[in-house]
């Protein structure tokens, strides 16, 4: 009797001490699949990156145009510039949406506001919505989305003119 006793509690010993090794080796795989860098596979192409936006005459100026992919505004100045806005509230974050009845992004979030160059109108954002590098050849606009710049407010030289290098 004493010694199935014996013979139980040493083979639960070794089914805890066996539970334990598989939850001890799930526990490593899970912190190296954590730590471990995404495979090149997944990592979006630098090519992925520029979306071709249209035609300059496509963008009527003092207009804002949303793309879905690549989550950025165009805006066409009044003047006949181009910048590409992030559509991220720099504030925390939040998609912030153009209301066109009152030609302006207003975060709907904490009520941020920005003007058609993205410069900030009502806080609490910090700083100017931030941009995705713009280009223009042979009449088409690109916006390569992988360039963020950050900045803090809008100046005259970070719009793109058509026919200007
Ligand atoms: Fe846009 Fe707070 S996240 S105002």
């Amino acid at each position: 009797m004493t010694q199935k006793k014996l013979t139980r509690r040493a083979f639960m010993n070794k089914l805890w001490i066996g539970l334990g090794a598989v939850a001890f080796a799930e526990t490593v795989a899970l912190v190296v699949t954590f730590f471990k860098p995404r495979t090149p596979r997944n990592a979006p192409l630098e090519q992925d990156t520029v979306i071709i936006a249209g035609a300059v005459d496509s963008f009527e100026p003092g207009s804002v145009t949303a793309f879905v992919r690549g989550k950025f505004y165009l805006s066409r100045l009044d003047n006949g510039g181009f910048l590409a806005l992030s559509r991220t509230c720099t504030h925390l974050g939040c998609t912030v949406p153009w209301v066109e009845d009152e030609s302006r992004f207003v975060c709907p979030c904490h009520s941020s506001a920005f003007d058609l160059n993205g410069d900030v109108l009502a806080p609490p954002a910090p700083r100017a919505m931030d941009l995705f590098e713009v280009s223009i050849s042979n009449g088409q606009v690109s916006v390569d989305t992988g360039k963020r710049i950050k900045r803090t407010a809008f100046e005259p030289g970070q719009a793109v003119y058509p026919g200007r290098a």
